[in-house]
């Protein structure tokens, strides 16, 4: 059996199989638009275009409460008719690391491709050390994708690739966020400080929060403003893909893109546009 490279649609192939919510269906969507247009609009301009998944998981996926299984971010940037020429995949887990790495094997022989076990916070410098180096004549543009659960990536993180030209999608967790406000604000919880690379920001926000500000919104706004100290535009935050569950419309997560050319943006709205719908691009609710 093979993958149909128009569908991100998948088969139980007996390897490790993790489970998502149906809601998460809309973001391999999104994500499967993004990296056709982008691997095969880009194809002639760089020699080398790389994939790095920072939060790789087993590369399928079955949907909850269904018999469906989709492919998930590390296969649907695979499964293309002009596939990137690298792929770095990290994942803490073992499990999904050995199943991702036998389904490449067996579906995609050719591919050059890295795998780190391990938590790519920590692993970052060794990501980077395997990216090939630019020159004039190896033009290098990465795609790097990071999905965590949480708001578990450190904005150091982020630094450390952007030496060298890189676009990112990254989810933002909200769910996180709401839950888990209470405890971030302590001083002696360091997640947000390493998510923004900031420890000034309570103050900022503890003013805000006495004007019912939406924490939510906060840390869009902030984070979007620490990209820009890396050159990254401020077009992120008007171009936010919002997911909300199937069911109770709960809104989970914002995928947030961020590249220092227009091109790129170009080739985001179409996919975040011309991809699933969504019901608002708010933060209400
Ligand atoms: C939301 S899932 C990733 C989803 C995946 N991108 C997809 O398309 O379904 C998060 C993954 O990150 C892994 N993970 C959690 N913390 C990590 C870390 N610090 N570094 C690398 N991987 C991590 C988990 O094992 C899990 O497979």
């Amino acid at each position: 059996m093979s993958f149909n490279k128009n569908s991100i649609e998948a088969f139980d192939d007996g390897l490790f199989i993790p489970e998502v919510g149906p809601w998460a269906e809309n973001k391999y969507e999104v994500l499967h638009h993004y990296n056709h247009m982008f691997s095969t609009g880009m194809k002639n301009r760089f020699q080398n275009r790389v994939y790095i998944d920072l939060f790789s998981s087993a590369g399928i996926a079955k949907i909850r409460d269904s018999n469906r299984f989709v492919l998930t971010s590390s296969l649907i940037a695979l499964n293309l008719p002009d596939p990137y020429d690298q792929y770095i995949y990290c994942d803490i887990d073992e499990k999904c690391i050995s199943a991702l790495s036998q389904r490449v094997k067996k579906h995609f022989p050719n591919t050059n491709a890295n795998y780190i076990v391990g938590d790519c916070n920590e692993r970052v410098k060794e990501i980077l050390s395997l990216l090939p180096k630019p020159s004039r004549s190896n033009k290098v543009l990465t795609f790097c994708v990071v999905d965590p659960y949480n708001l578990g990536i450190n904005f150091e993180t982020m630094k450390v690739l952007n030496v060298y030209r890189v676009d990112f999608l990254v989810l933002l967790s909200w769910m996180d966020a709401n839950r888990n406000e209470f405890r971030y604000v302590e001083y002696d919880n360091d997640r947000i400080d390493n998510f923004l690379g900031d420890k000034e920001w309570r103050d900022r926000w503890l003013k805000l929060k006495k004007d019912k500000y939406d924490f939510r919104k906060f840390l869009a706004e902030e984070y979007v403003q620490r990209m820009m100290t890396l050159g990254y535009p401020k077009t992120a935050m008007n171009s936010l893909f919002p997911i909300r569950s199937t069911d109770k419309k709960l809104f989970l997560y914002h995928l947030a893109f961020f590249s220092k050319s227009e091109k790129g943006y170009d080739f985001w709205n179409k996919a975040r546009l011309g991809g699933p719908k969504q019901t608002s691009l708010n933060f209400e609710d």
